[in-house]
Parts: C-alpha cells; structure tokens; sequence
C-alpha cells in the first residue's frame, strides 16, 4: 500500500493489466491495458499537475490565483483537485454532454462550472467553450489558462511519466502504443519517450468518425473525450505512424466488450483504443507487447455506453466492429465505419496532405454517400 502525502502523490504509477482483446480477435503479441483511469481523477491527472506546476514555476500562476480551463470533464476533473490542494480558485467551462454526476463532483471539488448552452456553428462545442473562456478571461485580469491544447507540459507529463513505467514493467520489446486522441498530449508525450528506447515503436493513433483531427470531415457524434473539431498544438503527426477512426456504435460496443471480456469497466474512448489494439496484437509476433492507453472510467457513461435504452434509440446496439478495419487512403477517402490509413512519413520526415479547403471535404463525403 502507498502512504501519500496527499492524493496529488497518487496521481501517477498506472497499473497494467494483461488483457484477452475482443473475441473477434486473435491476438499474437501480449496486449496490455495501462489504467490511466485508475488514478484520484482519470487519466488528465498527470497533465493537470504538470500544467499547474509549470505555471507556478514561470511564475503565470501566481499564489491564490485563478485558473481558467476548457474541459470536458476528465481535465477538469484533474486540475480542480490541483487547484484546490495547492490554493488557486479555479472556473472550468464545459459543455451539456458532460453528465449530472461528473458536474456535481467538480462543484464538490471546489470549481465553479460554467456550462456554455450552445454549440459554435463551425467549431461545436469546444469552439463555444473556448469563446467563453476568453470572455473570463478578460473579466478575470492575471487569471491563468493551463492551455491543454497547446501547453508543452502536457505531453511532457506522459513523456516523463507513462513511458518510463511502461519501460520499466516491459521492457524494449513493446511493438506498438495504441491511444485515443483530443489533444493528443498523452500519446504523443509517450510516443516521444518511448521511441527514445524502442526506435520501431509502432504508434496507432485513435480518433472518432467525424472527427477533424487526422483530414476528416467534420460530422456530428456522440464519442467525447477524444475526438476534435479543431486540431490541437500539442496533435504531433510526426510521432503517429497510423489512425483509426471507429463510430459511435463501435467504440460504445467496444467499450460494452471491454467489460465483459476483460472486466474493466471503462469510457468511449477506451472502448475504441480497445478495438484497434484488439486488432493491432493479431499484427505482432507472441513475445512482443502491445499497450492501450484507457483514459476514463465507466460510470460517467451509466446513461449513455451502458444504457440498453440509450443504445436502442441512437440505433447503436448492432453496430459492433467487424474483426478489422477497412484500410483508406489518409487524407482521400471518408471514414464512415472502422477505418485505418497510414500517416504519411517520407525519410522520418511527416508530410500533411493538400486537402484545407471544406468544399474538398463536401465532395469527398458527398462521393463517400
Ligand atoms: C475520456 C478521454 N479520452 C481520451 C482523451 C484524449 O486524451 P488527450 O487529450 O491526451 O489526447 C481525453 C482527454 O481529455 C479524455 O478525457
């Protein structure tokens, strides 16, 4: 047992968990799932402290100040336990899709929850959330904004923490890191890291359909805590060898199988990374390891995920992952369904495909049905 000092202390050391991968899969390599969620919070934990710590240390947050973040529940949930041990006030903005239960612990925890009541016409949610964050911004003169999206000390609290303890309970012989994205710091900090010792990393990025992220059109889902509709500083595409985009219906099932396979009762976004690693173990040779990152625990999702109801309406029961994605073309083709493309990478060097324009977008979806 662990005597700490206070729960900042327990926000890092992630257990991981052998695990048997979705029944439609064969998994050759030994696929391992590292509980980002088993911490005080969930998986933003680590980068929450980091954030504050950095601030406090360039001295933009300064003693019993104001912190000022966008979230939608995971982060919030992180900072505001920082904030409240280390003395800052702290507002967070979020959005309706966070549920009754995750707004009801941040107010316990001491924020004051702004809630934005309308999604941005072009930018959604986290466009809406961030014009409302300027807003307390200019009313809160010296407040401080940890930046998730852009701040460096993000994906350096996975590069100096997950890495090494993955390292340390596996060694080099982890083939492949398989995570969800949103801001892209806990997979890309620990894909930095761990390429350092293990140069063939195989570095499987998870995204949502319809989310932007990785030269998608935009559409609407149901998948949160990963997934985009702006493209963050801290997305590094020069790390992430392939993508995999899964639908509503995949990822919620998945997260269902999660469970029931593996007992481990988990988010969305685990329900998704868990179908890519599913498929990414059959890929690798027995001895090899391959690591899914789950961020966030189940219970935020009692209503939605886990809710027979909840599925039946949204059409989503049936939809279950087929034992492997279809591969496309990145940057081209439309992900609909289960996908996966590879990232461009020319001599170690990423090269963006030339699609910018919406209208691009428009026609590829339009040829997509
Ligand atoms: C539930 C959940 N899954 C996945 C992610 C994506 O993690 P990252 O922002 O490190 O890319 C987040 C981010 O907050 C999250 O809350």
């Amino acid at each position: 047992m662990t005597k700490a000092n206070s729960v900042l202390d327990l926000m890092k050391e992630t257990p991981l968990v052998r695990l048997k991968g979705r029944a439609a899969s064969h998994p050759r390599a030994q696929l391992w799932g590292k509980l980002e969620f088993a911490m005080p919070g969930q998986m933003k934990d680590r980068a929450a402290l980091q954030m504050v710590i950095d601030g406090e240390d360039s001295g933009a947050l300064r003693p019993g100040g104001m912190i000022v973040e966008s979230s939608s529940g995971t982060m919030a949930e992180g900072l505001t336990r920082v904030a409240s041990l280390r003395g800052y006030r702290i507002k967070i903005v979020t959005d309706p899709r966070l549920d009754a239960g995750s707004v009801a612990k941040l107010r316990a925890l001491g924020a004051e929850v702004v809630v934005v009541s309308e999604s941005h016409p072009t930018g959604g949610w986290q466009q809406a959330r961030l014009e409302t964050l300027q807003d307390l911004l200019a009313q809160n003169p010296g407040a401080f904004w940890p930046r998730q999206y852009d701040s460096p000390s993000n994906p350096r609290a996975y590069y100096n923490s997950v890495a090494k303890e993955l390292l340390r309970e596996l060694g080099t012989n982890i083939a492949a890191l398989v995570a969800s994205v949103g801001s892209g710091g806990s997979l890309c900090g620990t894909a930095r890291a761990l390429r350092e010792s293990i140069p063939n990393l195989r570095v499987v990025a998870v995204d949502a359909v319809g989310s932007v992220q990785f030269y998608q059109p935009q559409m609407s889902r149901l998948q949160s805590g990963h997934g985009n509709n702006l493209v963050a500083t801290n997305l590094d595409y020069s790390v992430i060898d392939e993508v995999h985009w899964t639908s509503d219906g995949e990822a919620f099932n998945g997260a269902r199988e999660l469970a029931r396979r593996d007992a481990i009762f988990a988010g969305g976004s685990s329900g998704a990374t868990y179908v890519a690693a599913s498929w990414a173990a059959e890929q690798f040779d027995p001895g090899q390891h391959v690591v899914a990152l789950f961020p966030d625990r189940g219970e935020r999702y009692a209503a939605t995920i886990y809710s027979d109801e909840f599925m039946a309406e949204h059409r989503l029961t049936d939809i279950v992952a087929p034992p492997s994605p279809l591969t496309i073309r990145y940057g081209v083709d439309v992900a609909k369904t289960w996908s996966r493309a590879e990232l461009p990478h020319h001599n170690g060097q990423y090269f963006a495909p030339n699609v910018t324009l919406s209208s691009d977008f428009a026609s590829r979806l339009k040829a997509a049905g």
